[in-house]
């Protein structure tokens, strides 16, 4: 497995591994590939993407349209394909995310996940990742969003 940014003949499989595996943030994974302050890993395996993860440098919280630089890292979007979970591709990639944040000069990482499924918060919790806040908006299905957070070097 080898770990690249993003080239444009992945886009296809990126949008496609997003599309299927954050159904719940359409608008976030059409736009994020385009903007200029996100940055797209991907995992490839015999030439195939099997997990990506886009991350953004910015001021403060990411929004469409943010301008690239600033101190927060936040990872916007993380996936692996079903059939390649827990072989340490999701940990490779979120390590990678530090690491950018990390030689970005950022100084916080962030992200918002939902409470379920598991997954990513059994993930984010062994690298030292912590909640830090209830966000008041719920997701479309009614569950919670939970805003994380991680220190860079951390
Ligand atoms: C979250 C996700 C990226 C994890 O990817 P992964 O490649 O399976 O993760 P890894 O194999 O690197 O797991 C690393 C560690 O995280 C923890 N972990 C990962 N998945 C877990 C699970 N289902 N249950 C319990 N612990 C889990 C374990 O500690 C694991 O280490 P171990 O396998 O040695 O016990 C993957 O489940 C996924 O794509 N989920 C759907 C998309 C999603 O929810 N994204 C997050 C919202 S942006």
């Amino acid at each position: 497995m080898i770990l690249r940014p993003i080239e444009p003949q992945d886009r296809s499989q990126v949008e496609a591994l997003y599309g299927a595996e954050l159904p719940q943030c359409p608008g976030l994974v059409d736009i994020i590939l385009d903007e200029p302050s996100v940055f797209t890993l991907v995992a490839v395996v015999a030439e195939e993407v099997v997990g990506a993860l886009s991350v953004a440098l910015c001021s403060e919280r990411w929004r469409p349209g943010a301008k690239l630089g600033g101190d927060l890292a936040e990872v916007l979007a993380i996936a692996v394909r079903p059939s390649m979970r827990r072989m340490g591709i999701g940990l490779r990639l979120m390590e990678s995310a530090h690491a950018f944040a990390d030689g970005s000069g950022a100084k916080r990482l962030e992200a918002q996940i939902r409470e379920q499924p598991e997954a990513i918060h059994w993930l984010l919790a062994g690298l030292g990742w912590r909640p830090v806040e209830i966000e008041a908006e719920t997701y479309a299905d009614g569950q919670r969003a939970i805003r994380v957070a991680a220190e860079v070097g951390g």
